[in-house]
């Protein structure tokens, strides 16, 4: 694919060179257009360096190749990273005054801006009304993260992390293709869940677990850059790839009635979710307060615990002797002194009843929020093990709806 990879002059240029690298290293032709600004966070050879090409970002430079015009007619992909206030303004406006907005307004492909400034000025009227005039016209603006900005500040206006940028305009290309899609899931219905579920105590605390949700909406992000329609139900708050409908859910229960009832008519079912094993067994309707019993200030509360229902559990029994929909479980595993990694997955897969299950290897800060990891696929039936990685997210991704295409063709 021809990527044109726009940097706007943000001190969050730095990130543009990470997105660069995920682009390139999926085999796709980079050319960077910076702006003159952001020439002073980023310098010219660091991109022509990552992208094995010049970067460009002059109208008057081979003024007989018409670059201005090429550039944006040839892409498959526009991707603007860092998107500053001025360049949505310009993007908005129609303006054209160097090469970056002159190939924005040439450019008949899918176009994805990825804004980072500071709060305010993501806030700001002017730039909210640019931003929804831009998604009206069918740009794919992304939402910026929160978080510590450049200075003491922290609020809405990071730029949102490249794995991120680069998964969301992936599925932005997927889903432009998606009405006759060629991919190899169209006309397939997929369901994911993501990230990690909240068990409430009381109205303001709950049990949780470190997952990033980041497996699943790569999941996702990849199943629609293959023609799926995709439902997420998913218990954060990441922005949605372009095209993925969000089912946004908090506890084991809600995600296990969410997933139940839309698995029947799906082609594939994915359980990416870190589903807590154990609910608070009541959920108190008034904060629980630190001393109840005057004669024992220090006490403190017994919280009794109950089992959660093993939702891939259900969905297989829900399914029954049907073929369809095929369904994925994750094992986050490791091996110890009774037996490896692969023989307790093994042993998983079958107590589960899955047709795959993909093994992470876990163990201190390896797998949870990280953006590598190492998995091994695990085929109902069959002996052969896949490993994958280590690898990012996407990549496991993409293994594993190979493996969902493979089995749908031959179940
Ligand atoms: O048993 P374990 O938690 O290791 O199983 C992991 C797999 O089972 C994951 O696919 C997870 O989404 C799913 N799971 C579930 N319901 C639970 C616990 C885990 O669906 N209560």
């Amino acid at each position: 694919m021809r990527i044109v990879l726009g940097v706007s002059g943000g001190i969050a240029a730095y990130k543009a060179c990470s997105l660069l690298r995920r682009f390139t290293e999926s085999g796709h032709d980079v050319t960077v257009v910076p702006t003159a600004a952001s020439l002073n966070f980023v310098g010219e050879a660091t991109w022509a360096a990552l992208s094995g090409r010049p970067a460009q970002h002059e109208v008057f430079e081979q003024v007989h190749e018409v670059p201005h015009v090429r550039l944006g007619q040839s892409a498959d992909l526009v991707v603007v990273a860092p998107a500053t206030a001025d360049v949505l303004a310009k993007a908005a406006h129609g303006m054209a005054d160097d090469l970056l907005t002159n190939t924005l307004l040439t450019a008949r492909c899918p176009v994805v801006l990825a804004p980072a400034m500071h709060t305010e000025m993501w806030l700001h009227p002017a730039t909210q009304a640019n931003v929804a005039t831009l998604r009206e016209r069918g740009v794919h603006v992304m939402d910026p993260a929160s978080g510590r900005l450049t200075g003491a500040d922290s609020g809405p206006g990071r730029l949102a992390e490249p794995d991120e940028i680069a998964a969301y305009a992936l599925a932005a290309v997927g889903d432009q293709a998606r009405p006759g899609a060629t991919g190899d899931l169209s006309g397939c219905h997929v369901l994911i869940s993501a990230g990690g579920t909240r068990e409430a105590l009381d109205p303001v605390r709950y049990l949780g677990n470190r997952s990033s949700g980041k497996q699943g909406y790569a999941l996702a992000a990849d199943a629609a850059a293959r023609g799926a329609r995709v439902t997420l139900v998913s218990t954060t708050e990441r922005p949605a790839p372009p095209g993925v409908e969000v089912v946004t859910v908090e506890s084991a229960l809600e995600l296990r009635d969410a997933m139940l009832a839309r698995a029947a008519g799906a082609d594939a079912v994915v359980m990416a979710a870190a589903v807590a094993d154990f609910r608070p067994a009541e959920r108190a309707t008034s904060k629980i307060k630190k001393t109840h019993d005057p004669a024992d200030p220090d006490a403190a509360p017994t919280i009794e615990l109950v089992r959660n229902p093993d939702i891939l559990v259900e969905l297989v029994q829900q399914r029954g002797p049907a073929s369809a929909p095929v369904i994925v479980g994750f094992a986050a595993e490791t091996g110890d002194e009774h037996g490896d990694l692969l023989s307790y997955a093994r042993e998983k897969l079958e107590r589960k009843g899955c047709d795959l299950l993909v093994a992470n290897e876990v163990g201190e800060g390896v797998t949870f929020g990280q953006d590598i990891s190492t998995v091994h696929l695990l085929r109902r039936g069959s002996e052969d093990v896949r490993t994958v990685g280590p690898a990012d997210k996407s990549a496991v991704a993409a293994a594993v709806w190979d493996a969902v295409v493979a089995m749908r063709a031959a179940p």
